[in-house]
């Protein structure tokens, strides 16, 4: 486990906010929320908009439209657990640090003899699920947030065991697969925005949770506990490591979305708060650079003791407290 706290990492200027003119006790009649917020579903998955590029293409190599070939019945599919470190952070002092992982699962036909990986990760990189663009032209803070699955032919056994991990654990039926498979296009369809960040009240194991990041990892842990509740038994005798990026604070408070806060109408001091929250943490190229934003939120909120979170497209305000910003790498188990 890493504290962020640990490293403080150049000297970050800050501008005079004036957070203390909203009263953030006001939940706007959502009092008796649920926690943690459950993560948004959508009856579809919209198309990003244009203004949204991305670095390296989405899934390059998937069959069109995210097709999952169908198996026989009667074959058996051996189920892998796969892992391996984002590879920027192999390098340097400070980012060797970190066990930023990503996770997918990999599967192999024992009738084909043919295997696949599938995964699920942001389509316009990290940072731009972190942090939105702030666009001359419009007032609210522009998010290129999306993310989804990716399914297609072929493990890349070098670059999983190098670093990381490849190992089998489990054997299902092609029923199993196909049934799986559906699935997926349903997960895939209704959710559609990747979540960096996991917020709760303390790191004690049994302490509130406000909300769950939904990520490379969630994805893996939705279908691992699908296998399970078919009946599928997963064994690995290794350690489950995954990599969970925390924020830690006092009970949130909901404030709205871009039309109440951004719109005519909306509480232009707060619109213009939130904007000059995310002017210093613009989404950057690379994962080096994300990382050292971390570290400057880390800075910033350790002085305001605030933080504004964008979660089912709409805005939270977070009353920071210690330990702020973690980034851990902890056992989950299978289910
Ligand atoms: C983030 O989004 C911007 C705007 O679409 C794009 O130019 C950039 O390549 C994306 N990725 C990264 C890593 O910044
Ligand atoms: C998931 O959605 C993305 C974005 O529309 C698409 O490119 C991908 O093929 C889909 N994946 C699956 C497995 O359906
Ligand atoms: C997947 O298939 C490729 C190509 O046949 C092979 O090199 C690799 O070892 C296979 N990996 C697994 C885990 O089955
Ligand atoms: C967390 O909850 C479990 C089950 O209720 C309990 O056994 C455990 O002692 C608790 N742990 C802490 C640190 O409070
Ligand atoms: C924002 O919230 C209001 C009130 O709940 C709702 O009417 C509006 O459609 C929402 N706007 C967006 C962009 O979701
Ligand atoms: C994996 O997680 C366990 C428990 O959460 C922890 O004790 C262990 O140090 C972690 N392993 C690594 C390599 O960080």
């Amino acid at each position: 486990m890493v504290n962020v706290g640990i490293v403080i990492f150049g000297t970050f200027f800050m501008t005079g906010l004036g957070l203390q003119e909203f009263d953030f006790r006001t939940d706007y009649g959502r009092n008796r929320q649920e926690w943690p917020v459950p993560y948004r579903r959508f009856d579809h998955r919209p198309k990003p908009d244009p203004y949204c590029r991305a670095l390296y293409t989405f899934c390059p190599t998937g069959l069109p439209d995210g097709t999952i070939p169908t198996m026989k019945d009667s074959d058996t599919i051996q189920v892998f657990r796969l892992q391996a470190p984002v590879w920027e952070f192999k390098y340097g002092d400070l980012l060797g640090k970190f066990d930023i992982m990503h996770d997918a699962i990999g599967f192999r036909s024992t009738l084909t003899g043919r295997n696949y990986t599938m995964e699920w990760y942001e389509l316009f990189q990290l940072g731009n699920c972190t942090f939105p663009h702030l666009r001359p032209e419009l007032s609210a803070p522009f998010w290129c947030n999306h993310g989804a699955a990716c399914f297609y032919e072929g493990i890349d056994d070098l670059h999983w065991k190098q670093y990381g991990t490849l190992e089998k654990v489990a054997e299902i039926t092609g029923t199993q697969f196909n049934k799986m498979s559906e699935w997926v296009k349903q997960d895939n369809e209704t959710g559609i925005y990747y979540e960096t960040w996991t917020v709760q009240a303390d790191p004690s194991p049994n302490t509130t949770v406000w909300f769950e990041s939904y990520d490379c990892s969630k994805f893996v842990h939705r279908t691992y506990r699908k296998l399970a509740d078919m009946g599928v038994t997963l064994k690995s005798t290794l350690q489950t490591n995954y990599t969970r990026i925390f924020l830690y604070s006092g009970q949130p408070s909901f404030l709205g979305n871009d039309t109440t806060i951004f719109g005519d109408g909306g509480v232009k001091s707060l619109a213009s708060d939130i904007r000059s929250f995310f002017h210093s943490f613009q989404p950057h190229q690379s994962i080096k650079d994300f990382l050292l934003s971390l570290l400057e939120v880390y800075d910033r909120v350790v002085l305001e003791k605030s933080f504004y979170l964008y979660y089912n497209f709409e805005y939270w305000h977070l009353p920071m407290k210690p330990p702020y910003i973690r980034v851990t790498y902890e056992e989950i188990p299978l289910p």
